[in-house]
């Protein structure tokens, strides 16, 4: 981050009333506030019942409900907390705001809204020139295409510039997603055998046991595609596979990263599988005929002199078996098998484990004991912790008030994850049932080279070697 970058001096979150502030940003902004490192004018926006005392009170109830009331943090909190509340149509709510913001000059503005709502607010800050100087943070998903996406920021750049706008993706504030990255390039180990002579393929999954549980209307207009696909798990997938960033270049990694998603070819329809669990359809908010995914299993290759033929595997999917997101790099095997010769599915491997817990291990053989020259897959374990200390929108928000925005995505990223889905959007593909507790459809394999198989991670953490 240049040393010229401001912190922001007001925090202002249009939608202080939903479901997103309610889950994440109350306790993030307790947890900030807890850190020391937040002081400024917290002030929501939102058509409501609710006064300030009633703004309150949510709050309370929601850092209560996630993560836990610190008794002076929250006092903090409550006394920084101003509420807005208007229709964002309305010129006087900006009015209000604009008094409320009093001599800020250089305000956050988190729009935890639906982006039709993007222009209103964007205009409405406009109307009382309060855009100036500010930074505005908006949420996943960036349109529903490539072409809404370029529309919703050609949207946004009426107001704000490029360099304004932080666009959260709060995988990316994930401690272990970080270290996914740090592990990489600060180890020098795995460089040499970080690609297609060496790497074999790559599985990424992001299970879930649970389903669409209450956001049943916001799933069907997504699907696990658009979802989780096109933006946590191509930016796992580029932050896997992206080049190194020169030495002391400004905002290099995001270039850096930014050339990995252009190097994504654009998604087949034979690449993709497309599931449904069964009784989703009576979800409430869903259509009884509906043809939504809420799995997908996606076969992707990267045209780059490092990863041309490796093929990434990446599955997501609800009501899945257990929660997990499991990353696996395999290896190819020994060129030449001295002892026994084990399938190729079996060759060594890294493992980074997201989530719940947080882990990298790598797999091996060794002998194992007795008189044959045959041998046992074993996990070293490099590193094991049981979560996550600092959640990512604590992270994410903590960076953008201080204007650092290397863990945000741009435009260009946005639109380049895009291109990858966009021919296998809706209907483009068939679509399979599966019941609920199990990896997803059978198909899933089709996508699969003959001598591979999905790897399904484990509830628990299973290590069979030492750390
Ligand atoms: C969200 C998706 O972006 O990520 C959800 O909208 C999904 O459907 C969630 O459940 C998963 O995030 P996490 O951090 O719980 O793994």
């Amino acid at each position: 981050m240049p040393s010229t970058v401001q912190s922001s001096d007001a925090f202002v979150f249009f939608g202080a009333t939903g479901d997103l502030a309610y889950k994440q940003i109350f306790p993030a902004l307790q947890r900030l506030i807890r850190g020391g490192h937040f002081e400024m004018p917290i002030i929501g926006v939102a058509k409501s019942a609710l006064d300030l005392d009633g703004l309150r009170a949510r709050a309370r109830e929601s850092v209560a409900a996630h993560g836990g009331l610190d008794a002076r943090a929250f006092a903090a909190l409550s006394a920084h907390l101003h509420f807005v509340n208007g229709d964002y149509r309305d010129p006087g709510t900006f009015r209000q705001l604009h008094a409320a913001l009093g001599r800020a000059s250089r305000p956050l503005y988190y729009f935890a809204i639906p982006p039709e709502l993007f222009a209103t607010v964007a205009d409405g800050l406009v109307g009382v020139d309060r855009h100036h100087g500010a930074r505005v943070v908006v949420e996943k998903p960036f349109g529903r295409d490539c072409s809404s996406a370029q529309a919703l920021n050609r949207t946004l750049h009426r107001s704000f510039p490029e360099s304004a706008i932080f666009r959260i993706d709060h995988y990316l504030g994930k401690e272990p997603v970080q270290n996914l990255l740090y592990f990489r390039f600060a180890n020098a180990f795995l460089e040499p055998i970080w690609n297609r002579q060496h790497v074999h393929s790559v599985q990424v999954t992001m299970a879930e046991e649970i389903g669409v549980h209450g956001r049943g209307r916001f799933y069907e207009e997504v699907g696990a595609i658009r979802d989780v696909v096109q933006n946590h798990l191509l930016e796992v997938v580029a932050l896997l596979t992206m080049e190194a960033p020169p030495d002391g270049e400004r905002d290099g990694l995001r270039d850096e990263k930014e050339r990995a998603f252009r190097a994504m070819r654009p998604l087949a329809t034979t690449d993709v599988i497309r599931g449904q669990f069964r009784g989703y359809c009576r979800e409430e908010g869903v259509a009884p005929d509906s043809r939504v995914e809420t799995f997908a299993a996606v076969r992707l290759f990267l045209d780059t002199p490092r990863w041309t033929g490796v093929p990434f595997y990446i599955r997501a999917g609800k009501c899945l078996p257990l929660s997990a997101t499991e990353i696996r790099v395999l290896f190819k095997c020994p060129p030449h098998p001295v002892f026994d010769a084990p399938p190729a599915r079996e060759g060594n491997y890294v493992r980074f484990r997201l989530s719940p817990d947080i882990s990298i291990s790598l797999g091996a053989r060794v002998k194992r004991p007795g008189g044959t020259m045959a041998g046992d897959a074993v996990e070293l374990l490099v590193r094991q912790v049981a979560g996550d200390d600092m959640t990512p929108y604590e992270r994410l928000l903590g960076d953008a008030v201080r204007g650092d925005a290397t863990l945000f995505v741009r435009e260009a990223a946005v639109e380049a994850a895009w291109r990858v889905v966009d021919p296998v959007l809706g209907q483009a593909t068939p679509l399979h049932v599966y019941e609920p507790g199990t990896w997803g459809p059978l198909e899933a394999d089709q996508i699969m080279a003959a001598a591979d198989e999905w790897h399904n991670p484990a509830s628990v953490q299973k290590h069979a070697g030492c750390s």
